[in-house]
């Protein structure tokens, strides 16, 4: 438990933000970012429980990005709970919270995107056009106005996290990425915002998510090398639970996300499912014996 908790300071502009980081900055202070989208779970306080470890002044944005959603997806209706995320900030003692309005990120006359190209464009980048490059665009954005030491991102989104790490290299931003471990309620589910989506039957029937990917580290771990039985069987899992809508489950080299051929070495599974019309995306290293 963290005994010092005193209410972070909440920015709305990026003046007002830039004006507290400076101070900072200048006295060589080292600076944690971890952007978010809010409706905070343990997820994301993992990211910021690591940056508050390893830096003297920790933002946290809270932003629910409109340009990374498609006009058919779930940009109104996505949780937004303000309050609850800065008091659950103030337990973790974080220094400064950014979120702005639309106006403040996009306004009037915003004309510039980033887009990156290659990882961006398998998987996610198949089922949801555009997304990467509202992703890429606002993290850029992000990135300049706190201009961190070192910015921290989950594993739960793997593909989000190649996106960044490309835009960061090929765009010569001097910020550490840290990608850490995908944080699960206790039955295995990966944490998310859209799980508040499910209903009591669908939250149960999303553990199949999980156990398809249990069940594919097991038979890669058992030999098999045919990533087309792996994905058979993990469907067949997947699928058990009636409703259960695939978009796509996929066995992936994890640096370029090309489909593999063979599994000979450490092996992405990757899923992407749909549960009464909320997507849930998971996905999980699998590394062959030996
Ligand atoms: P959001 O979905 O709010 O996620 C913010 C960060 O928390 C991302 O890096 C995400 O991978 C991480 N995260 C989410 N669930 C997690 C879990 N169960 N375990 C560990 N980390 C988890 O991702 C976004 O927002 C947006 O695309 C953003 C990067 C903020 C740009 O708008």
């Amino acid at each position: 438990m963290h005994t010092d908790a005193s209410r972070p300071q909440l920015f709305r502009t990026v003046t007002s933000l830039r004006a507290f980081l400076l101070p900072w900055r200048r006295n060589g202070k080292r600076i944690g970012f971890v952007p978010t989208m809010g409706a905070l779970h343990e997820g994301h306080l993992s990211l910021v429980r690591a940056s508050k470890a390893e830096n003297d002044c920790t933002v946290v944005s809270i932003y629910v990005n409109p340009t990374q959603f498609a006009p058919s997806e779930d940009f109104a209706r996505y949780p937004r709970n303000l309050a609850g995320d800065l008091e659950l900030l103030s337990k973790e003692g974080v220094e400064a919270v950014f979120a702005p309005d639309d106006t403040e990120m996009y306004p009037p006359g915003f004309n510039t995107w980033v887009e990156v190209r290659g990882v961006s464009e398998p998987l996610e980048g198949q089922c949801r056009p555009g997304h990467f490059r509202g992703v890429a665009t606002v993290v850029v954005k992000l990135f300049n106005i706190v201009q961190p030491d070192v910015t921290y991102f989950g594993a739960k989104d793997y593909q989000q996290s190649l996106v960044v790490r490309q835009l960061i290299r090929d765009l010569n931003l001097p910020i550490e990425l840290r990608v850490l471990p995908t944080v699960r309620e206790p039955d295995g589910l990966a944490m998310s915002s859209r799980n508040s989506y499910l209903s009591p039957q669908a939250r149960q029937k999303a553990t199949v998510i999980w156990k398809s990917l249990k069940l594919a580290q097991e038979l890669v771990e058992a030999g098999e090398k045919s990533p087309r039985e792996v994905i058979r069987r993990m469907e067949e899992v997947i699928l058990s639970a009636e409703g259960a809508m695939i978009d796509y489950v996929a066995l992936v080299d994890p640096e370029t996300l090309a489909p593999v051929e063979v599994i000979l070495g450490p092996t992405l599974a990757a899923v992407a499912v749909r549960l009464e019309g909320t997507r849930l995306i998971d996905n999980m290293m699998l590394c062959p014996k030996g």
